[in-house]
């Protein structure tokens, strides 16, 4: 298969985002309307599937599911932005994670109270099912980090088996959580996505200073990528050399819930199809901010869609 036509898959959480866009953010034991109410498919791997798919790229989701309702939402939704879903894990036990959240656009801020409980998590024994010739990016949303380690050994033998001429996959993962058995994927992936909020938790102030402190931890030759809100996103590889974006702010700030997996999705977009990083990073923080100012990601795709390929 051409390398282009290979798919990007992204493994992770997909939930339903019940989502409140009110004028200001309640004071507790207070019982207000909203200015609107929608139900969206999210979780971050599920996110960047959207971005990616309206970019336009082949893309994949992996995440566990259970049958109801809520999953029947979930699932028309992937088939309406055209996102393979062939791999889901279909969970007997548990329950499909439903998000609240609350976005404030008079600040900008987004709050999500997620109930994600008793739903089994994808193993590395679900994950032996797929065929990795159809990828030429695999991405993880780090979250059974242990599991997720032995996914990613399978595919570095997968790329270890390829002839010279074959293209490897492409590794990514997303730390975002400050969750101590997450830190375990620093060391995985070619590209590895730090948050803010890790990066804080270690005691950085800066994207600059977290990947100057953290970059010890990737491995040889990877990527590390920090994005910081308004302050955009930098990014350090292995010649040493900090790249940086400043970000994008929309005219007026609507709904920043998922800027991250949008920032994730359009730089992987941009490294799949031959950019490079400052490319990357810069058309990152272009279609996030963009997003910043809209609900939802549906307009992306008219505005930046299929750039590149
Ligand atoms: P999240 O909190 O959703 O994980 P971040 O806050 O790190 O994501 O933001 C990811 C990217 O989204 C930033 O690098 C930036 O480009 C864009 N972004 C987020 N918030 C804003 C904002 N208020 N104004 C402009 N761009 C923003
Ligand atoms: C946004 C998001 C939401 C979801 C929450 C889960 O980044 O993925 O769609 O409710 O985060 O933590």
């Amino acid at each position: 298969m051409e390398q282009q036509q290979k798919k990007i898959l992204c493994v992770g959480l997909v939930c339903l985002d019940i989502i409140s866009v009110v004028e200001k953010y309640p004071e507790e034991d207070t019982d207000s309307r909203c200015v609107s109410q929608r139900w969206q498919r999210g979780g971050n791997a599920s996110n960047s599937c959207t971005v990616l798919a309206l970019l336009g790229a082949r893309t994949s989701f992996l995440g566990s599911l259970a049958g109801g309702p809520v999953a029947d939402f979930i699932m028309a939704d992937f088939s309406r932005h055209g996102v393979d879903v062939s791999a889901v894990v279909w969970q007997v036990k548990g329950q499909t994670p439903c998000a609240c959240c609350v976005v404030c656009p008079s600040s900008g801020s987004r709050t999500v109270v997620l109930s994600d409980m008793n739903l089994p998590d994808v193993t590395v024994e679900d994950f032996s099912k797929v065929d990795l010739r159809q990828f030429r990016w695999i991405h993880w949303e780090g979250r059974n980090a242990a599991e997720q380690v032995q996914m990613i050994q399978r595919v570095e033998m997968f790329n270890s088996s390829l002839a010279p001429e074959q293209q490897r996959v492409t590794m990514s993962v997303e730390i975002e959580k400050t969750r101590e058995p997450l830190y375990q994927l620093f060391p995985h992936g070619d590209l590895v996505f730090v948050s803010k909020d890790v990066a804080r938790h270690f005691g950085f102030g800066t994207a600059e200073e977290a990947l100057r402190g953290l970059y010890g931890r990737v491995r040889e030759g990877a990527v590390l990528v920090c994005a910081w809100a308004e302050a955009g996103a930098a990014a350090l590889g292995p010649d040493g050399v900090l790249v940086r974006s400043e970000s994008f702010p929309p005219q007026s700030l609507v709904d920043t819930l998922g800027a991250g997996d949008t920032f994730n999705a359009a730089v992987i977009y941009t490294l799949a199809n031959g950019g490079g990083l400052q490319e990357a990073l810069t058309f990152g923080c272009r279609v996030a901010g963009w997003k910043c100012g809209r609900h939802g990601y549906d307009g992306i795709g008219d505005q930046f869609g299929a750039q590149r390929t």
